[in-house]
């Protein structure tokens, strides 16, 4: 049989899909539907955010995955289409601040229990992004609205690796620093022992470039990158071998070699940033619709929100790299090797 638009796209499920609670109680109200599809639309998204993150995942957890292959390269692409899509879900509260609080009390009250909380594929992207149980806010309880199944898909997303454990993984390998370079035109202030002289000299250097108030930064660095104080904070996922890999692309991101890499970890704090935007527009509107009135779902409405859109920055570590950014002029030069090798030119 010949394909045809209507079959192929199932149209007759997803346009007869909008029962709206109105009218089973016989009080039909105008904007429901509206109400309806566009929580309907988001779950398309989300659907369709899942099936990008899958494959991400599934590259990026091949071990042999080469960094300048169409691999990474495919990586990258599905995180730019992912971040696309968070801003078009960002802008679809537009179309839901189009109806009026009034409107929304018309039919608000035959929603109680239901509510965006039991969104469980929203909480399966936080999870599977990398948000673990002890970073929710409101933990008690996210998950107490969910049907068994439910809540079974987000523990295994939370057990699972998550890309933020995928991206710790993939970091570690980055080479350059395991190979026998010389590194003796380095300066090398003050190495500690066991420090890199790379590491030892940038650290010389971003101590120049801190000012006072801000030498406690040294101790984090330490911390972060050096992982001299040989205690594991158990709320941070990437390890200091990661933490140097990301802030070497960072940092030396002008390198050819080094753009995809740089493009990933930008991509990623992208999606934290339009997840965020999305959680403050939707707070906002919330309070415009609601007030200060609890939600269908029972949370304490606003406040749950706004405590959900201060903690649940997925990708925070890779954000908070930049404070130990120092300026161009003070960066280490590289041995010959390493630039060769970063530039795609291989040396003799
Ligand atoms: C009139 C419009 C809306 C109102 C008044 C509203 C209200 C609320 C409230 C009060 C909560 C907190 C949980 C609760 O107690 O219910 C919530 C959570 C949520 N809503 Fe909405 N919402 C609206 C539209 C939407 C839309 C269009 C979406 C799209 C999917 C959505 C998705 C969510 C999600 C995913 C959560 C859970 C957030 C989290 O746990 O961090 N909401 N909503």
């Amino acid at each position: 049989m010949e394909v045809h638009y209507h079959d192929y796209l199932q149209l007759d499920k997803i346009l007869n899909a909008q029962l709206l609670e109105s009218d089973k109680q016989h009080a039909h109200a105008h904007d429901e539907m509206l109400f309806v599809v566009i929580h309907q639309a988001y779950e398309l998204w989300f659907k369709q955010l899942h099936y990008e993150i899958d494959s991400i995942l599934e590259i990026l957890a091949r071990p042999s995955l080469n960094d300048n292959s169409p691999e990474l390269q495919t990586v990258v692409h599905r995180v730019s289409r992912c971040v696309t899509i968070l801003r078009v879900l960002v802008h679809q509260i537009d179309i839901m601040e189009t109806m009026t609080p009034m409107d929304f009390l018309e039919f608000r009250n035959m929603l109680r229990p239901a509510s965006g909380f039991q969104s469980w594929q929203f909480k399966e992207l936080e999870a599977r992004l990398g948000l673990k149980f002890d970073q929710r806010h409101g933990k008690e309880y996210y998950t107490a609205q969910l049907r068994p199944e439910q809540v079974g898909i987000i523990k295994k997303a939370e057990s699972d690796q998550s890309l933020l454990q995928l991206l710790n993984s993939w970091l570690e390998r980055l080479p350059f620093f395991e190979d026998d370079h010389d590194w003796s035109g380095l300066q090398a202030h003050n190495a500690a022992p066991g420090v890199h002289p790379f590491w030892a000299e940038y650290r010389y250097q971003l101590d120049l470039s801190l000012s006072e108030a801000e030498k406690k930064n040294l101790v984090y660095f330490d911390n972060l990158f050096l992982g001299t104080d040989g205690k594991a904070d158990p709320n941070c996922t990437l390890s200091p071998a990661a933490n140097r890999a990301a802030l070497f692309i960072m940092l030396y991101r002008g390198y050819p070699i080094l753009q995809l890499p740089f493009q990933l970890l930008n991509g990623l704090l992208e999606i934290d940033e339009q997840l965020s935007s999305w959680r403050y527009r939707h707070m906002n509107m919330v309070h415009r619709m609601i007030g200060t009135r609890i939600g269908t779902g029972g949370s304490t409405g606003k406040d749950y929100l706004r405590g959900a859109a201060d903690k649940h920055y997925i990708f925070r570590e890779i954000a908070q790299l930049n404070s130990f950014l120092i300026e161009r002029t003070r960066l280490p030069s590289l041995p010959n090797a390493i630039e060769a090798t970063l530039g795609f030119v291989h040396s003799s």
